[in-house]
């Protein structure tokens, strides 16, 4: 049931993605019999609507979009969403006669009757408006201060002030004059200040555009993420950003299948006790500080050392930070860089006989060989326990026994930037566990506005402390989001 082409199904599970949401309604439908269909493919457009040709004729009750198009249209506002009144003979058949009448864009764009023809190269908004426009993502919210004369005449001066598109466009605001449209310079400004934030140095103008490249497309999945985003997370560019999925791959390393087939794991038992409604470890002194596995797909034995570390700062009161390299070299069931699986590596932990300190054999985040030395050994285990996926007995578990090995799956973990991540279940499929993390404990947010209970663990992951929330990672508890509750087990310590 958990073995899986991890690689295969994240892939595909973004076409599929973006079809359900066109289905669940997130992708804008037309009133007007415009784009009720569902597409063949994945729409790419700024705001996913209409950047590829129609592959079939699509018949508009008011005779809009009732020609095959020709080329690329743009409808990156919402703009035409409404029926025109007459037959529009523009190049592209878009627009290029004066509107007879309002336009009622879905975003609040074109609310308002223009006061003259529009003379754009694509007939819209080469001219100033005349009045405030109030688009609801935020573009055009506030009124022009001078005329526009951009290429699609659109944005091509510095706004005044920061303008926050949710479908990021203008999320930062200009620091320079914009040559090719919007969206090019949104996304260029937005990869040079990621460039700044983490240090980032292509060594060519290939890999410039390369990377740019990848940026862009991640840009699309970022939207979708918080398109559909249930809890409060944000997802945005991180220092994963440059990366493709095939490559952000090597910063997982779970192995569902290095699982043995007759698994020797004892059930743990669950407390019965009351406990508090939050809770948290790293308040009492027995998670070490968040580490970094690097580019090695070792996540597997970061969450075995910070689970190992927990179980025995609590049942000796000292704290040591453990090493996942005497794992990655030494566990010879599990694949170092290439993954591994927390039930094993707790096994190949007793038979070696000990863990050595994270000085003593220091992280490398390469294979390399076994040189564990026993007389350097400052922790023992002796066994292990699977934890059941109830998220009430995890909690009662967590409360007594300290923080829990778990396997999630990592699709919302790229693009986490903070809060309580609560993906659509087709977004992060809890059966596809392919990384490895440890809870250390838990707690419930209040929405501001809404009051809405938000119940999350919180997770410690091994990608340094710049990245998610000081390097953790808050998910939602209580419905199994992405496979949080699938794989919990954690070692017993002598
Ligand atoms: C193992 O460590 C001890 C010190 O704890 C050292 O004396 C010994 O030489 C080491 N053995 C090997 C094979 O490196
Ligand atoms: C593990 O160690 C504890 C404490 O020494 C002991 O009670 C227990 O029986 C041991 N378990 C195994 C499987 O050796």
């Amino acid at each position: 049931m958990r073995l899986i082409l991890v690689v295969c199904a994240l892939s595909s599970a973004w076409v599929v993605d973006a079809q359900l949401l066109r289905y669940e309604g997130k992708i804008h439908f037309g009133t007007d019999g415009h784009d009720q269909q569902p597409h063949s493919k994945i729409l790419l457009g700024s705001d996913g609507h209409d950047q590829k040709p129609h592959g079939q004729k699509l018949l508009g009750v008011d005779g809009h979009d009732q020609r095959l198009h020709s080329q690329t249209l743009l409808g990156a506002d919402g703009h035409d969403q409404h029926p025109h009144t007459q037959t529009v003979l523009g190049g592209d058949g878009h627009d290029q006669r004066s509107h007879g009448q309002t336009l009622l864009g879905e975003d609040g764009h074109d609310q308002r009757n223009h006061k003259e023809t529009l003379l754009g190269g694509d007939g819209h908004d080469q001219g100033h408006h005349g009045q405030t426009l109030l688009g609801a993502d935020g573009h055009d919210m506030r009124a022009h201060s001078q005329k526009l004369l951009g290429q699609d005449g659109h944005d091509q001066r510095p706004h005044s002030q920061v303008l926050l598109g949710g479908d990021g466009h203008d999320q930062q605001p200009h620091g320079q004059k914009v040559g090719n449209g919007p969206r090019e310079l949104s996304h260029t400004h937005m990869f040079k200040g990621f460039m700044k934030k983490y240090n980032k140095a292509y060594n060519s103008q290939s890999e410039f555009k390369k990377r740019f490249s990848i940026f862009r497309q991640n840009l699309k999945k970022i939207h979708i993420l918080q398109q559909s985003e249930r809890g409060t997370a944000k997802y945005g560019p991180t220092k994963f950003s440059d990366l493709t999925e095939h490559e952000f791959r090597r910063m997982l390393g779970l192995r569902p299948d290095l699982k043995p087939t007759l698994s020797q794991m004892e059930p743990a038992e669950i407390p019965s006790e009351e406990i508090p409604s939050s809770f948290d470890w790293r308040d009492h002194g027995i998670v070490t500080p968040v580490k970094n596995q690097g580019m090695c797909g070792s996540c597997w034995a970061f969450s075995v050392t910070g689970n190992v570390e927990g179980q025995w700062a609590l049942k000796h009161k000292h704290l040591y930070s453990l090493s996942e390299q005497e794992l990655v070299d030494c566990d010879k069931t599990d694949e170092g860089c290439n993954g591994g699986m927390p039930e094993n590596a707790y096994e190949a932990i007793a038979k070696l006989g000990g863990l050595e300190t994270e000085n003593d054999y220091p992280y490398e985040a390469k294979d390399d060989q076994c040189h564990f030395n026993e007389t350097k050994v400052k922790v023992t285990v002796n066994g292990s326990v699977e934890l059941p996926q109830n998220e009430d007995d995890l909690a009662r578990w967590l409360v007594k026994h300290g923080p829990i090995s778990i396997g999630i799956n990592a699709n919302a973990l790229q693009f986490y930037v903070g809060g309580v991540s609560h993906p659509l279940r087709f977004l992060c499929n809890p059966k596809s566990l392919d990384h490895g993390m440890l809870i250390v404990g838990y707690g419930v947010h209040t929405t501001k506005y809404l009051h809405r209970r938000q119940p999350y663990w919180i997770v410690k992951n091994s990608w340094g402390p710049d990245w998610g929330e000081q390097g953790y990672y808050r998910v939602y508890r209580g419905d199994g989001t992405c496979g949080v509750n699938q794989m919990a087990t954690s070692a017993i310590v002598p």
